[in-house]
């Protein structure tokens, strides 16, 4: 299957990642491309777009600020600089160290950020030991985050811990012990917690009481668009955990929020039955998942990579029924019951979900607050992915106690 870009001209149509720049940012941005790959890394998308280009632009950085918060970054990929560029942008942080085996990626984002003078290094252990770092994101693919999240947490810094946080209950639960104990904070890099409508709306559900009591959420994430086939790690499950490790966390988190925990049990179907390429992918195109949040509450999800362009529903929704009504997490519309037409909840649309995250981050390290998406969250997002995973694999109904034995 050849790379679409559909998701990425739907972000751009609606005009996300273009009015925020002005009011957060103290530094100019001369790439608008990168302001684009912000857009797309708020629906938890990825698209080639996210590269590096060959000729990457420099941003500039005004040189009378007081640094307090200096960040290094290990994977320069799509997603790393994505999140450097989120650093970036906030008041008082430099990028002082970079990370990559990839050479020409490590190179075309130092020269993004050349005006922070970052120490550039191929082996992730030599960035940790560098000295001059409050905070460390690890932007690495899936099967990375245990050895050097814990590595990053033993050195006493910061960690802003890209999702899945791992790909195992037994990783995750030594991911969860290491936080426990470190001296740094953990963020997870599930970033619709810190954007809107998705917060203001579940917040609407949890304190206004907006829908009733909730019963029910029908999600999907049906990709128009396949990954940039260069990550090869992604299309190998033991890589990357499967699609649904590796990108469904967010909508799982999502639904964590709204019912205010895991589910009990899961079951479902799914499969590989369309032969894309890279050859040797062996990871699900396909699958649909009933979660069972207990009293009643039931979550039905399907994922797939198999929506043409411009099919109906494709893209991503979360709906939200309850007693009095439902509501869409995704577009903030209100349905309530007896009501003729649907209204659409007052929330100001964040443009830029990974600054909004990263942005936070930096507040609760000066704060010394705890994050609101922190190893808690991570952990029970990747819990509910690993269930589902299970239950898929299995073919039948498989519980939460069950899951956690593994660990
Ligand atoms: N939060 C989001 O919305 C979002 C979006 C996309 C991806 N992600 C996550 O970000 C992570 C990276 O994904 P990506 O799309 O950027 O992948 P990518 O393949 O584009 O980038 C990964 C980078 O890590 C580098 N790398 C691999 N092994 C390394 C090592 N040992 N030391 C240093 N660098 C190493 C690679 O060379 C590559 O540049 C994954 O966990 C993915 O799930 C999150």
């Amino acid at each position: 299957m050849r790379p679409v870009r559909g998701i990425t001209r739907t972000c751009v149509q609606k005009g996300f990642g273009m009015s925020d720049r002005k009011a957060v940012s103290r530094r100019t941005f001369l790439n608008t491309s990168v302001a684009v790959t912000s857009a797309v890394a708020l629906s938890g998308s990825r698209a080639q777009a996210a590269r590096p280009q060959s000729q990457p632009e420099k941003f500039v950085n005004p040189p009378d600020e007081k640094v307090d918060v200096r960040v290094g970054i290990i994977g320069t990929g799509g997603r790393g600089t994505g999140v450097m560029e989120g650093f970036y942008k906030v008041p008082g942080v430099r990028i002082t160290a970079l990370c990559d085996i990839n050479k020409p990626r490590l190179e075309a984002a130092a020269t993004q950020v050349a005006d922070d003078k970052p120490s550039l290094f191929d082996d992730y252990r030599k960035l940790i030991d560098y000295p001059e770092l409050d905070a460390i994101a690890v932007e690495t693919p899936c099967y990375l985050h245990r050895e050097m999240g814990i590595a990053v947490l033993e050195s006493g810094r910061h960690l802003y811990a890209e999702k899945p946080m791992a790909i195992t209950v037994a990783e995750a639960n030594a991911i969860h012990a290491a936080a426990r104990k470190a001296k740094g904070i953990y963020q997870i890099g599930t970033q619709l917690r810190y954007a809107d409508p998705w917060q203001t709306a579940i917040r609407m559900i949890h304190e206004g009481g907006i829908i009733g009591d909730v019963v029910f959420i029908r999600a999907h994430r049906h990709n128009i668009q396949d990954l940039p086939h260069e990550s090869t790690w992604f299309f190998k499950r033991e890589l990357s955990g499967d699609t649904i490790v590796e990108q469904a966390v967010h909508e799982f988190d999502l639904m964590n929020q709204v019912m205010g925990g895991v589910p009990v049990r899961a079951a479902g179907f799914g499969g590989q039955n369309v032969k894309f390429d890279p050859p040797g992918r062996d990871i699900r195109d396909h699958y649909g998942l009933e979660l069972d949040y207990g009293q009643g509450r039931v979550v039905s999800y399907s994922h797939s990579w198999i929506a043409p362009p411009h099919v109906p529903c494709d893209g991503r929704r979360e709906l939200v029924y309850g007693s009095k009504g439902a509501i869409d997490l995704e577009t903030g519309q209100l349905y309530l019951q007896g009501s003729e037409r649907p209204k659409t909840i007052e929330f100001k649309k964040t443009s830029d979900a990974t600054l909004a995250a990263v942005r936070d981050f930096v507040r609760c390290i000066r704060e010394r607050d705890r994050p609101f998406a922190d190893v808690e969250a991570g952990r029970d997002a990747l819990l509910v992915a690993l269930l589902g995973r299970k239950a898929l694999d299995e073919g039948r109904v498989v519980t939460m106690t069950e899951l956690l034995a593994e660990g």
